[in-house]
Parts: C-alpha cells; sequence; structure tokens
C-alpha cells in the first residue's frame, strides 16, 4: 500500500469546486434510464451514451472523476480513444464500481447484503492495468418496519471494510458507499437514526480492518425525510441533520465526502450541498457523486441521438453542483 498515492487521488477525487460523475449503472439499471426515454438497451447505445457524457466540452472543469462500470472501462469513445485515456486526458480520473450488486441477505426478511469480494484482489489488478486509480462499493440499507437489523448493517459494514482493504492493497482509493435509502415514509428523524447507526459500524470495521482513512472517500446518503412521508424537511434541515450526524461520526482524517443523489430532485440535490458548504469550513470536503442528478436532463436531452443538447444539459448540472461544492450556488 503506498499510502501518499492513495492520500494524494482521494484528495483529487475532492479537490476544490469538482465533484464525481456516477456513469457506473449496471447494464440492468441503464436499462430502466433508457427506457424512460424509448431507446434500447444495446451495447453500441450504451457506448453512444456515455461518449457523449464524457466528451462534453469544459465539464472537467467541475469533474474531478468519473465512476464507470466495468464494460465502460474497455470499451473506446466512438473516435476509438479508450474511454479510461479518453477521460485521462481531459484530467478525469477514470474510477471502476467493482460490487456485484445488493443481494437478499439470508436469515432477514426485506434486508440486502452487497456481494463481490470474491475474486476482487485479481480483478482488480485488470481494473488498475485498464487505467482505474479508484474503486466504488455500494451497500445498501433498508428503512421499514423492524429494519435495519443490526445484522444487515454490520454484515454491509464488514463487506464494505473488506473491499476497502482490498482496494488499498493494489494502490486504488475506495469509495466507501453505504447508501441509507430514502424510499420509504419515515421522518427525517429515522433517517437520521439509522444513517448514525450505520455510519458507526462502518467506521468501526474500517478501522478494525486498517483501511487508511486518509486514502478513502465516503459516500453517503444525505440525511432526508423518506419519498412517503407527508412531512418533507425543508432544505436547510436536511443540511443541518445531515452535517450533525457527520461530525458525529466521520474522523477528520478522511479527505472528502462525496454525496449520492439518492432520488432527489435536481435542484434539490445542488441545494442541499450548497448549505452544507456555506454552513462550513468542514473538516472535510464535502461534494457530489451523483449519478441520477447529474445524468437525468442530460439523458432526456440526448434521447438517444442528439448528443449536443445531452451534453450541454450535463454541462450545466455539472456547473450548478461544482457551484454548490463551493458554497456559492445561487437559486
Ligand atoms: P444517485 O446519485 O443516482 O443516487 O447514484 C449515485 C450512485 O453511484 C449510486 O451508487
Amino acid at each position: 500500500m503506498n499510502e501518499q498515492i492513495l492520500n494524494e487521488t482521494a484528495r483529487a477525487m475532492v479537490a476544490e469546486g469538482r465533484g464525481i460523475l456516477a456513469a457506473d449503472e449496471s447494464t440492468g439499471t441503464i436499462e430502466k434510464r433508457f427506457k424512460s426515454i424509448g431507446v434500447e438497451n444495446t451495447e453500441p447505445n450504451r457506448r453512444a451514451y456515455r461518449d457523449m457524457l464524457f466528451t462534453t466540452p469544459g465539464f472537467e472543469q467541475y469533474t474531478s472523476g468519473v465512476i464507470l462500470f466495468e464494460e465502460t472501462l474497455f470499451q473506446s469513445a466512438l473516435d476509438g480513444t479508450p474511454f479510461p485515456k479518453l477521460l485521462a486526458s481531459k484530467g478525469v480520473i477514470p474510477g471502476i464500481k467493482v460490487d456485484k450488486g445488493a443481494k437478499p441477505l439470508a436469515g432477514a426478511a426485506d434486508e440486502l447484503v452487497t456481494e463481490g469480494l470474491d475474486g476482487l484482489r485479481e480483478r482488480l489488478v485488470k481494473y488498475k492495468e485498464a487505467g482505474a486509480r479508484f474503486a466504488k462499493w455500494r451497500a445498501v440499507i433498508t428503512i421499514g418496519d423492524g429494519i435495519p437489523s443490526d445484522y444487515c448493517i454490520h454484515a454491509n459494514a464488514h463487506a464494505l471494510a473488506r473491499y476497502a482493504a482490498l482496494c488499498q492493497e493494489a494502490d486504488i482509493v475506495p469509495i466507501v458507499e453505504p447508501e441509507v435509502l430514502m424510499d420509504a415514509d419515515n421522518t427525517i428523524e429515522v433517517c437520521a437514526s439509522v444513517t448514525d447507526r450505520t455510519l458507526e459500524a462502518v467506521f468501526h470495521e474500517l478501522h478494525g480492518q486498517r483501511v487508511l482513512l486518509e486514502g478513502m472517500v465516503l459516500k453517503p446518503n444525505m440525511v432526508i425525510s423518506g419519498k412517503k412521508c407527508p412531512q418533507q424537511a425543508d432544505r436547510e434541515t436536511v443540511a443541518r441533520a445531515t452535517l450533525r450526524v457527520l461530525k458525529r461520526r466521520v474522523p477528520a482524517a478522511v479527505p472528502g465526502i462525496a454525496f449520492l443523489s439518492g432520488g432527489q430532485s435536481d435542484e434539490d440535490a445542488t441545494a442541499h450541498l450548497d448549505i452544507m458548504n456555506k454552513l462550513g469550513p468542514h473538516p472535510w470536503k464535502l461534494t457530489f457523486s451523483y449519478g441520477r442528478a447529474l445524468q437525468a436532463a442530460a439523458l432526456k436531452a440526448w434521447g438517444g441521438g442528439n448528443a449536443d443538447a445531452g451534453r450541454k444539459a450535463h454541462l450545466h448540472r455539472a456547473k450548478m453542483n461544482g457551484l454548490a461544492a463551493l458554497g456559492r450556488w445561487e437559486p
């Protein structure tokens, strides 16, 4: 493990005014996105869509890194340049989603555990050769009647730490993503308490498994009302509640926190990040690692063939989120 390389890469991923584009939808997830615009989920269409995103002129000003799906890491842009090489030439760090998805957790109804540790050490070597300098693993925590269980939280935290330790052994920065879902009808207080329990378990396991905190990036959910909750907390409340949990649970040694958007509207995701940064300074950089909140408008504008409209929409969201990462966004 090269501590200096890990720390330099982690700091570059959360550099001033820049964040991460999560474009690592699995073939199944991109199918859902393409369906919403009536585009067939074929390899050439996936390649053309990612080409549109990564050839957006100027997006690198606001984008430190891109998380790729395995297929994309080994694909080439429409001009023949391998995607990781194209990104690196713009100063954007290529990363790779390495988990194999959330599967039912044995003995725990309605709860999930993320798989993908078997063979990971060998896969990481291949990914590094292809140009990946960081990785991502997403754990999913579901809020519901009597859940999450401590069993589910601990199984996921343990796997996240095993993944993170293997990445660091290969000098690849792990993005540690424990996502508490926002799909249920719970209040923001319940989200705060579940996020608190989850982050406590995650940092306990990271410490126990000797993960270098200076060489990782945390990708958490924001503390927010469940989508189906009748009382929706306002933006300032979300920002303050999120900061309160993070300050209690995330050591200052972690260089940065890059949030997921999790189904928030594009503008809410930008506004929440912006308010948190306006409330700074904080011990860690606070930025974005958005999937849907960076891509939804671009996907729609692209519509299967209009690359210029897609790029324009992508650049706009990237710029707004870049401003929010500085606390300089204006509604
Ligand atoms: P969303 O921002 O759409 O939640 O996606 C981020 C991500 O990478 C989920 O793993």
